[in-house]
């Protein structure tokens, strides 16, 4: 079924003006707080990647009449807090662990049953970081005997309980699962973590009218909010943008415009570390969509250097490693990346997914159980099993400017979950990229 190739000719550089597609996080959780509201939200930008048309699918199936006049603008006619409605199957929620951890929060709630399938992918990720929580709050929730999904939610007699959590782990689909769930409990729930994880949910609660206090590493809200319609842009997506910004980066010389470029501050990390390895990165007309900052991106290409990436950075870049791991192999000298023990639990082990394929493009790169340790020189090419996941994919697309020879990756077809029509883009700004199906 995942049988999608890409072959990369070596070399050439990216230029010109990319907008790449809508934020992942932020389209699954306009669709979410849309179905939510009172009244119908119009959702501009919305990503059309397979991981978030899981997040609408499931929505159409629980009752939400949701209209797609043009593939990116949804109208989404909102059923308020209480008007979701069982269905009729279980709701399959492909790779998306984002679907599957914040719906399991607001399902929990609901006063009727439900299963929650993925793909293989997910069904290996770890959910017990949300059901535990969840448990404490009241939901009667059963996983696997790995606490892995199918996730069979039962309705909690008596409704949700508000609880004070400090999650062990930075993990924004974790606080927003608790937060949703929160949303139907009696009383005032906190989620505080270790370091501060993306926050749009807590933004986009608030442009739905929800009052949410929110810092660095800590979110609160009191239950029974009830949420607004509103419209939502949806900003270009960071972590999209990142492979264009790492193609620019890698070719000394090159010039590229991201436009759009959505840059809260929970995720630029991955704009931090470029810049700190010697990459020449510009925020231009910055602006604000709705909650949301946004700005244009001017990269320029200058040599790199190897880096110890700060540990305070990994939250804020956590999605961009894979990319970073393609830098510092082009980077003079040596990388190490630590803190980062949640790469191994992605779409994918990241760590190791990166280090073989670095491996085999002929470049030194070993894994440790919380980062690698990356020595920047040639990249030949070859071949790589990207392991069915999107990033790890396209960072070996883009690692085609600097080999020697042709890249061949594997098991691409992943790449549609988060950024339908990568190849096309890429190839106008300038990769000498094909797919083979
Ligand atoms: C996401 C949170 C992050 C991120 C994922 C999207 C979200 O996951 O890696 O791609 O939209 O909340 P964790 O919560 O597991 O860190």
């Amino acid at each position: 079924m995942n049988d999608v190739t890409f072959i990369v000719q070596p070399g050439g550089s990216l230029s010109g003006t990319v907008r790449v597609p809508g934020d992942k996080s932020i389209s699954h959780r306009a669709v979410m707080l849309a179905s939510l509201a009172e009244g119908s939200s119009e959702v501009r930008g919305f990503l059309t990647g397979e991981d978030c048309l899981c997040t609408m699918n499931a929505f159409r199936a629980m009752g939400v009449q949701i209209e797609q006049p043009e593939p990116a603008r949804l109208r989404v006619h909102g059923v308020g807090l209480h008007g979701l409605r069982q269905p009729a199957a279980a709701l399959d929620l492909g790779n998306s662990g984002t679907s599957m951890r914040l719906m399991a929060g607001l399902l929990a709630a609901q006063q009727f049953p439900t299963t929650l399938v993925g793909d293989e992918s997910l069904s290996r990720r770890p959910m017990r970081r949300i059901v535990e929580p969840l448990r404490s709050m009241g939901a009667r929730i059963d996983t696997t005997e790995k606490n892995t999904a199918p996730l069979r939610i039962h309705p909690a007699p008596g409704g949700l309980k508000a609880i004070r959590y400090a999650s062990p782990v930075a993990s924004a689909q974790v606080k927003s699962g608790i937060l949703l769930a929160g949303l139907y409990a009696a009383g005032r729930t906190e989620v505080t973590e270790p370091e501060a994880s993306r926050d749009h949910t807590e933004r986009m609660l608030r442009a739905f009218g929800v009052e949410v206090e929110a810092e660095a590493g800590r979110a609160a809200l009191r239950g029974g909010q009830a949420l607004a319609a509103a419209d939502i842009d949806v900003p270009a997506d960071i972590s999209s943008a990142t492979f264009f910004m790492l193609g620019a980066a890698i070719v000394p010389g090159s010039e590229l415009l991201l436009r759009d470029v959505g840059v809260n501050p929970t995720r630029t990390g991955v704009i931090e570390i470029l810049r700190r390895m010697g990459a020449e990165i510009e925020l231009r007309n910055p602006r604000q969509f709705g909650g949301e900052p946004v700005a244009d991106l001017l990269v320029r290409g200058r040599p790199l250097r190897g880096i110890a990436v700060d540990k305070a950075l990994v939250a804020a870049a956590i999605d961009e490693f894979p990319a970073v791991f393609i830098a510092a192999a082009c980077a003079a000298g040596e990388t190490v990346v630590s803190g980062a023990e949640e790469l191994r639990v992605k779409e994918s082990d990241r760590i190791q997914a990166m280090c073989d394929g670095l491996n085999a493009l002929g470049v030194t790169a070993e894994g440790r159980p919380d980062g690698a340790r990356i020595v920047g020189g040639r990249l030949w090419g070859g071949t790589v099993d990207s392991r069915g996941d999107h990033r790890v994919a396209m960072s070996f697309a883009i690692a085609g400017l600097r080999a020697e020879q042709p890249i061949r990756i594997l098991d691409c077809a992943n790449v549609n979950t988060s950024f339908p029509g990568f190849a096309v883009l890429a190839a106008g700004a300038g990769l000498g990229i094909q797919v083979h199906s």
